[in-house]
């Protein structure tokens, strides 16, 4: 391939990459499936690998930057970003739209109402077109520097010039937008089931997570949770004409191929208000993201000029707070959960009651400073609300309806299970949790080993809370090894347990040895390692012995593992009592290998590609094929799984072609392979 032709092609696939993301995150009618994507995407980095002086800064392979940062640099805004002032009910609406007619007097005054995202403000600076700066809000006259951050958001775009959905619309020198942060609801649930999995606290609500998510010094760990953003105002601009309108503004970022509010209205006057600040609060469940009210702007400039603004908000605008549905019950008690790392949990049991859909008879409340600052008392009357509309959590006391009969709640000075001592601060001496320090607290162990037969790690079916629980207080199982050791007779003489299902579950723990390593990782929890940074494990280590061997630099190293992890991992494996669990697992004779392994010893355009060859190639023998892809850093597998990268297909190819195309590989023909690999191999 000639320069000639590697640019032209490496315009065409980040053109048409950029298509597919705007498509996905900014129109949310995805065009392509991941696999297709993935194909186009790794066509790119191949084709930069050769020729490096196609990269540009505006690639979509530029989006995850290299190495984590130290700490934040602060940026000043060009434009102080403001906060806004609140409003509960029509009432203060209705004085809010007085007021500022009186300071506008005899003028018709149009509106703009648009949802009001819970996530974090930012400020996004694009020049000539290309996006160089992103920042938190900060004071509001100086935030952080997030650039590098912002980058990871795929419906951000890097370039406005390529991004424009109408050519016609003219690029500005200097463009400063404003905008919310967010993570969708999907992405905040599977955020914290994983947070939770890898024995973390989760996040209280998305805004939280999306906050943490952006603090994040490694970029690569916020690509991964795939973060989105909103544009809604306009902070400075340079080069261009400001539209007369807010309306218009709006308009002009979608034709920039910004991200705009999902639903906005023009309003004449303020009954129509009204009317659209109910019909958001019908439409706002449906939303990607958690919207807490309505944001009222004026929609002219001149008149948003003429008003002003205070030194914390703006007079031209104001939120509206939606009240989030909420429900009073009676706590009758509060248990304290000790879950498999030891944490302790103080969770409200109700007396139960319908919230937003679902019965809850139980909430959580957090952790005992929590408890203090509600003043809540066993037999109060308490307010609960889901938290992302997600999970129920006790907000309030009803103190009013105390009737003298309720108890102050003493949280408990020792582990509520073993009776052993407790601790708070953790590593950090921030963490407000407080934690049994017994590993062989009954509670722990039966967490450790319900995780560890659970369908994302061991995948050991029947083990589940009632049958470990017996296996811990009859001494059977003090660990996951020894359930290994678990005969028939024992297993069979347990409660609700006859010898055909006592039989299935050895036969699931027999089946359980030859899983896949990076199950093991995850299976052991492993502070922090959830099932995400457990294959990041498997695929950079071909053992758990490597693995164990590896000092906390080479974790550091490791694709997507960050330094909490690393250290994590490090720690756990010079523990003593885990170094023998390890031994007596591989007595056990537990598959310790990684199929995920990726060999790095031949780095290459094609490193961490694996190819399958199937059917007769009209021109390449078998070995020639093989010998260009391992030439390349590249492997060969004989079986097609979902780990494929590329399928070459000659004729006569068989069920290995089927297996491609049912689980949507790319599949290749020998002129289309001799097409990659020539971008691959030859100098430029
Ligand atoms: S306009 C000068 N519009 O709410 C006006 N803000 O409580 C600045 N927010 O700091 C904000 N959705 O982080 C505006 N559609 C929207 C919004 C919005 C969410 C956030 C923003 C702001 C906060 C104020």
């Amino acid at each position: 391939m000639t320069q000639g032709q590697a640019k032209r092609r490496h315009s065409e696939l980040v053109e048409e990459i950029r298509r597919h993301d705007y498509r996905y995150y900014v129109e949310a009618q995805p065009s392509v499936g991941d696999r297709e994507y993935d194909a186009l995407y790794h066509e790119l980095v191949v084709l930069e690998t050769q020729f490096p002086n196609l990269t540009t800064p505006d690639s979509p392979t530029q989006r995850v930057g290299g190495q984590p940062i130290k700490a934040f640099q602060p940026v000043p805004h060009l434009l102080p970003m403001m906060s806004l002032d609140n409003t509960y009910s029509q009432g203060e609406v209705r004085q809010f739209v007085a007021r500022v007619q009186r300071l506008l007097p005899g003028e018709n005054l149009e509106w703009v109402v648009e949802p009001k995202i819970d996530g974090v403000a930012v400020s996004v600076r694009f020049e000539e077109g290309r996006f160089t700066l992103g920042a938190t809000r900060g004071d509001g006259s100086t935030g952080d520097d997030i650039t590098g951050n912002l980058k990871t958001i795929r419906g951000l775009p890097l370039n406005l010039r390529s991004s424009r959905k109408d050519t016609s619309v003219k690029i500005p020198k200097l463009l400063e937008a404003r905008g919310e942060v967010y993570l969708s609801l999907d992405k905040f649930k599977k955020a914290n089931a994983e947070r939770v999995a890898a024995g973390e606290d989760p996040f209280a609500n998305p805004r939280n997570a999306a906050a943490g998510s952006l603090k994040q010094l490694d970029p690569r760990i916020v690509a991964r949770r795939g973060l989105e953003v909103v544009l809604y105002g306009l902070g400075h601009l340079e080069g261009s004409e400001q539209p007369a309108r807010h309306s218009e503004v709006l308009d002009w970022f979608k034709g920039l191929g910004l991200k705009t509010p999902e639903k906005t209205w023009r309003c004449r006057h303020e009954q129509e208000l009204i009317e659209a600040i109910d019909q958001l609060d019908k439409l706002r469940h449906d939303f990607r993201y958690q919207t807490d009210g309505a944001v009222i702007k004026l929609d002219a400039r001149a008149l948003r000029d003429k008003v002003g603004v205070t030194s914390k908000a703006p007079r031209w605008a104001i939120a509206y707070k939606y009240q989030s549905e909420q429900a009073e019950t009676k706590l009758n008690r509060v248990t304290v959960q000790v879950g498999r790392t030891g944490a302790l949990t103080p969770v409200a049991e109700l007396e139960p009651v319908h919230l937003a859909g679902t019965v809850v008879k139980r909430a959580t409340l957090h952790n005992e400073d929590q408890i203090r600052r509600l003043g809540v008392r066993i037999g109060d009357t308490v307010t609960i609300q889901k938290a992302g509309e997600v999970i129920p959590e006790v907000v309030g006391v009803v103190v009013r309806k105390r009737t003298g009969s309720e108890k102050a709640f003493e949280f408990p000075k020792r582990c509520p299970d073993c009776g052993g001592a407790i601790s708070r601060g953790g590593s950090t001496g921030e963490e407000v949790a407080w934690r049994c320090a017994n590993l062989a607290c009954p509670a722990q162990v039966r967490g450790r080993l319900e995780h560890w037969c659970a369908r994302g790690a061991m995948d050991i079916e029947g083990g589940g809370e009632v049958l470990m629980r017996q296996l811990v207080d009859r001494g059977l199982a003090r660990d996951m090894a020894d359930l290994y050791s678990l005969t028939l007779e024992q297993v069979a003489t347990l409660e609700r347990m006859a010898e055909k299902s006592a039989q299935n579950f050895l036969d699931a723990l027999e089946a359980s040895k030859k899983r896949d390593l990076w199950r093991l990782i995850f299976g052991l929890g492993i502070l922090h390692v959830g099932s995400g940074g457990a294959k990041a494990l498997g695929r950079h280590f071909a053992t758990l012995e490597d693995l164990a061997r590896a000092s906390e630099e080479e974790l550091t190293q490791t694709d997507e593992i960050g330094e909490v992890i690393a250290h994590s991992v490090f720690q756990w494996f010079r523990d003593a009592v885990n170094k023998n669990l390890m031994e007596r697992l591989r007595q056990a004779g537990l598959n310790f290998r990684s199929e995920l392994y990726k060999p790095r010893a031949a780095p290459g355009p094609w490193a961490a590609k694996t190819f399958v060859l199937t059917g007769t190639l009209p021109t390449l023998k078998r070995e020639e094929a093989a010998a260009k892809i391992e030439g390349l850093g590249g492997k060969v597998s004989g079986t097609v799984s979902k780990n494929t990268d590329y399928v070459v297909a000659g004729e006569d190819a068989g069920s290995k072609l089927a297996k491609a195309q049912q689980l949507g590989i790319p599949i290749l023909t020998e002129e289309q392979f001799l097409k990659l690999s020539d971008i691959g191999r030859r100098p430029h």
